[in-house]
């Protein structure tokens, strides 16, 4: 039996496990998946004795990504952009990186919510990991325009200036929303969910017939998406779909087969 593990701190609550268990019954691959908590001052070594073990690839989540990054052999060229790793897989001893955050973000946007990018105007709300690991793929679609607003002002202009080679990007702070005008799609990549919080963010952002998709999911109904449905969004939608598919694309880099997501979606909901 093959042997994969997702890392994280936390990670009790993962639904990678199950996810990839599913995957595997589907494809008839004999493989194991399992979820390892590493100390949070020891990423490097919890991974070592994993490969050691003969593990041969790895999901990495929060808040390992960018140490995972750093000591990567190798990186996909979406890597390299994301400054960030989600998937590693272990070839003749080396580590190979590649991040599959964004597009199956964009997977997600497409195939299930069936919306468009292309000359959609879009906001992505925050300028961390989670921000920076999907910015290509989306930029890739070819929306008219995407605005990155944060909290913090520089690291979203910041943000913008090293994505500006792909597409029309621009930054600010959560204060200049009021100068920008209505997004086709809003994006929530902050972590204030976590806190149950959310940006603080004007009336009138969401265009007619505009949707709301969070990157963060959850039993309930995120803050953001509730104030998506008071602001009149057409549709709303959580990060399960996102995390279905970036561990699809996982598991086709390990494996070689893409598994069906709709099935393993309907199961997890
Ligand atoms: P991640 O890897 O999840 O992106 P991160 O790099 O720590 O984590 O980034 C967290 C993001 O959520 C940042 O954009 C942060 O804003 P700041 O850059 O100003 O810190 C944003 N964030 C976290 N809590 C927030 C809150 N309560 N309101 C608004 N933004 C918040």
């Amino acid at each position: 039996t093959d042997l994969y593990a997702v890392i994280g701190h936390p990670i009790a609550h993962s639904k990678s496990p199950r996810i990839h268990q599913l995957f595997a019954e589907q494809t008839g691959q004999l493989m194991t998946y399992e979820a390892v908590l590493a100390p949070l001052d020891d990423f490097k070594g919890t991974l070592q004795s994993l490969i050691r073990r003969g593990y041969l690839g790895f999901n990495v989540t929060v808040p390992f990504k960018e140490e995972a990054f750093d000591l990567c052999d190798v990186l996909s060229a979406r890597a390299q952009r994301a400054g960030a790793v989600n998937t590693l897989s272990i070839q003749s001893a080396k580590i190979i990186g590649d991040n599959t955050d964004g597009v199956g973000l964009v997977t997600d946007l497409l195939q299930h919510q069936k919306t468009r990018l292309a000359g959609q105007r879009v906001l992505l709300l925050g300028a961390g990991g989670a921000a920076r690991g999907v910015l290509a793929p989306l930029l890739e679609q070819l929306p008219s325009y995407l605005y990155i607003a944060n909290r913090t002002a520089g690291k979203a202009r910041q943000l913008a200036k090293d994505f500006l080679d792909l597409g029309p990007v621009q930054g600010g702070g959560l204060e200049t929303l009021n100068q920008q005008t209505s997004f086709d799609l809003i994006i929530n990549a902050t972590a204030a969910g976590l806190e149950g919080a959310m940006p603080d963010l004007p009336d009138g952002l969401l265009a007619s017939g505009g949707g709301c998709y969070d990157m963060m999911y959850g039993d309930q109904p995120t803050a953001f998406l509730r104030w998506a449905e008071q602001q009149g969004a057409a549709w709303q939608r959580d990060g399960l779909g996102m995390l279905v598919e970036q561990a699809a694309e996982a598991f086709l880099i390990w494996r070689g087969q893409r598994p069906d997501t709709r099935s393993v979606m309907a199961a997890l909901r």
